[in-house]
């Protein structure tokens, strides 16, 4: 029966944060959210923690389990040791127990304005991409915004106002989108002094996904990018 040691955190009491431990019985397939259901439902009704889907989409359920960051519904208890660690997600501020506030992390990835901004005027017929177009963008929409990599970058930590991997993995998304027309606002964009460039590709973003994404390559391919476009006079000025 493994321990579950257990991050806790109420601001409304004066308790400094501290560690619990919960011993649940396992079975086979059990996931860490099915650990922390077991802890609310049967051990301590008090403990907080996110979590919707309970499959791996909705992205609420990410914490730090065990040494790395990851999704709980799809980490399995078998995989982990007979003690596993349970704390929130880095650099954000801690609500209660493993429920931050993520304010932060989508204040960033909505200045990198994700979505669309059609070349023309909308007109009376769809914007088409060839399927070659689209199949670029494949290893970029699948995010779930769950920020295991914004919590696992040490740039994040250091830097209040660094985009973070997962605004500039959708902006990639975006500046490789055949029918956006702000492609080289985008790129200006991103290269500002809180971008692309303070990104040290130290690579944990990638490491952590648990959609298997690369924001660690998208960046290089941004800097690229933009580099490009500044080499060739096209990068304007950021809006
Ligand atoms: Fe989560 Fe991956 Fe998206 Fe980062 S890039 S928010 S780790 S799904
Ligand atoms: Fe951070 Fe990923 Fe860059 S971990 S430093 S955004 S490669
Ligand atoms: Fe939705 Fe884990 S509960 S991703």
């Amino acid at each position: 029966m493994p321990t579950f040691k257990v991050f806790r955190y109420d601001p409304d009491k004066n308790d400094p944060p501290y560690f619990q431990d919960y011993e649940v019985p396992d079975h086979k397939g059990m996931t860490v959210l099915e650990a922390l259901y077991y802890i609310l439902e049967n051990l301590d009704p008090t403990l907080a923690f996110r979590s919707s889907c309970r499959m791996g989409v909705c992205g609420s359920c990410a914490m730090h389990i065990d040494g790395q960051y990851g999704l709980a519904c799809e980490t399995q208890v078998a995989a982990l040791g007979n003690k596993i660690t349970i704390r929130p997600l880095a650099h954000m501020t801690v609500i209660r127990d493993m429920v931050v506030d993520l304010d932060p992390f989508f204040a960033q990835y909505e200045a990198i304005k994700p979505y669309l901004i059609p070349k023309n005027a909308p007109g009376p017929r769809e914007y088409a991409q060839t399927p070659r177009e689209r199949k670029k963008l494949d290893i970029l929409v699948d995010c779930i915004l769950c920020a295991s990599c914004y919590g696992s970058c040490p740039v994040v930590g250091t830097d209040e106002k660094y985009l973070g991997p997962h605004a500039l993995l959708k902006a990639l998304r975006f500046i490789d989108d055949s029918r956006d027309g702000q492609t080289n606002e985008r790129l200006a964009f991103v290269a500002n002094d809180s971008g692309i460039f303070r990104c040290h590709t130290i690579f944990n973003c990638q490491q952590v996904c648990p959609k298997d994404l690369d924001p660690t390559g998208a960046i290089g391919k941004l800097k690229m990018k933009s580099l490009w476009a500044k080499l060739t006079g096209k990068l304007k000025s950021s809006g």
